[in-house]
């Protein structure tokens, strides 16, 4: 297996294993995506990535991180996303969407922001209400029709967003849920929230196209998440799901030792103890550690965040310096 092996995950094909991770951009106006988004995706299409993530998006209009957030709490949005997912198609990559609620790290003005228990996340950060019931049910339902919306733009996978202490991560950790319902307390409550999303896209994401999850399989904080806590989560609604893409941290501020492979170990072990394929994450952009994490069957699909921020055409870099066996853009043959 080598980063530029193929992959199929239910009827989603990719040409190669390097995967672009979520990564917001807070350059939209009223959630839309405009020009800037165009030719940003489309920059990865060329440098052909295998599969493109398109950044946590508001399922909710106080559900983004800022009001610059892209949004698919309405059908409207649906026409500019697909433009991204159709331009993808074009160059072959494949492209999915981070649906995503930042629950008490959201930062839109003039809504309100809520969570589950009403603890901010730090002084700067407004105090959230804690969420009813009906907010709930009201959050649970957004996630179906953004899924609905998604397919509508041809996405090709969705990553529920359930990592870096946004929404859906405040539930799962006993450090931001202290709710004395059915949704606080054991672990089984605290993934019911998660549960009940998963459950609801499922009326709406079609059968046969993969639905990941983002985790942070460690919380750096005693008696938060930590990789076993994390299996044991996958375990329960791995019905569900059919990847989970792995990161770590963001709940609150810790310092992290941070250092190129220092979350595949997470990645290993849900693959291993939760039996689901994996997308590592983490200073990844370097060849040889891609390769090595691959044949050694620690992941199955490699994302590069920041290091194809900085240069899309990664992967052709990676040819042409390695003299693989691998065909690029034709245009762009006399570079590789
Ligand atoms: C500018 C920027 C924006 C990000 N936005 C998101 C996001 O929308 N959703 C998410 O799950 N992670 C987000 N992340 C985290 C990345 O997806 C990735 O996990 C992280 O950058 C580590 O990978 P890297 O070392 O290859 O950059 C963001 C990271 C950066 C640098």
């Amino acid at each position: 297996m080598s980063i530029i092996s193929e992959y199929k995950l239910k009827d989603m094909k990719l040409k190669n294993r390097l995967v672009l991770p979520p990564m917001c951009m807070y350059s939209s106006e009223k959630g839309y995506v405009n020009e800037f988004y165009k030719a940003h995706y489309g920059s990865f299409a060329l440098g052909q990535v295998g599969l493109i993530i398109i950044e946590a998006t508001g399922v909710t209009e106080n559900g983004r991180i800022t009001d610059d957030d892209l949004g698919i709490w309405n059908e409207k949005f649906v026409d500019g996303l697909k433009n991204l997912v159709d331009f993808s198609h074009k160059y072959g990559s494949a492209c999915g969407i981070q649906l995503a609620h930042a629950g008490r790290k959201s930062r839109v003005k003039n809504l309100e922001h809520y969570a589950p228990s009403k603890i901010d996340f730090k002084d700067t950060y407004n105090i959230p209400k804690e969420m009813s019931l009906k907010e709930i049910e009201y959050v649970v339902s957004s996630f179906g029709k953004s899924a609905k919306y998604a397919n509508l733009a041809g996405m090709d996978i969705i990553e529920i967003h359930a990592a870096h202490g946004y929404l859906i991560h405040q539930f799962l950790s006993p450090i931001t849920n202290k709710r004395k319902d059915n949704y606080g307390g054991e672990l089984k409550n605290r993934i019911l929230f998660l549960k009940m999303i998963l459950e609801e896209v499922k009326k709406y994401w079609p059968k046969n196209k993969p639905i990941s999850l983002r985790v942070s399989a460690s919380d750096y904080i005693e008696d938060g998440i930590d990789i076993h806590m994390m299996v044991k989560i996958i375990n329960e609604i791995k019905e569900y799901i059919d990847i989970v893409h792995v990161s770590s941290g963001g709940l609150i501020e810790t310092d992290i030792d941070v250092y190129p492979g220092y979350q595949v170990e997470f990645s290993n072990i849900i693959k291993k103890e939760c039996d689901i394929p994996t997308i590592a994450v983490g200073l990844l952009e370097d060849y040889n550690l891609s390769e090595y994490i691959l044949k050694n069957e620690k992941c199955d699909l490699v994302a590069v965040g920041r290091g194809l921020l900085r240069n899309p055409k990664l992967l052709m870099e990676y040819v042409d310096k390695n003299k693989l066996k691998y065909n690029c853009l034709t245009q762009y043959e006399r570079a590789y």
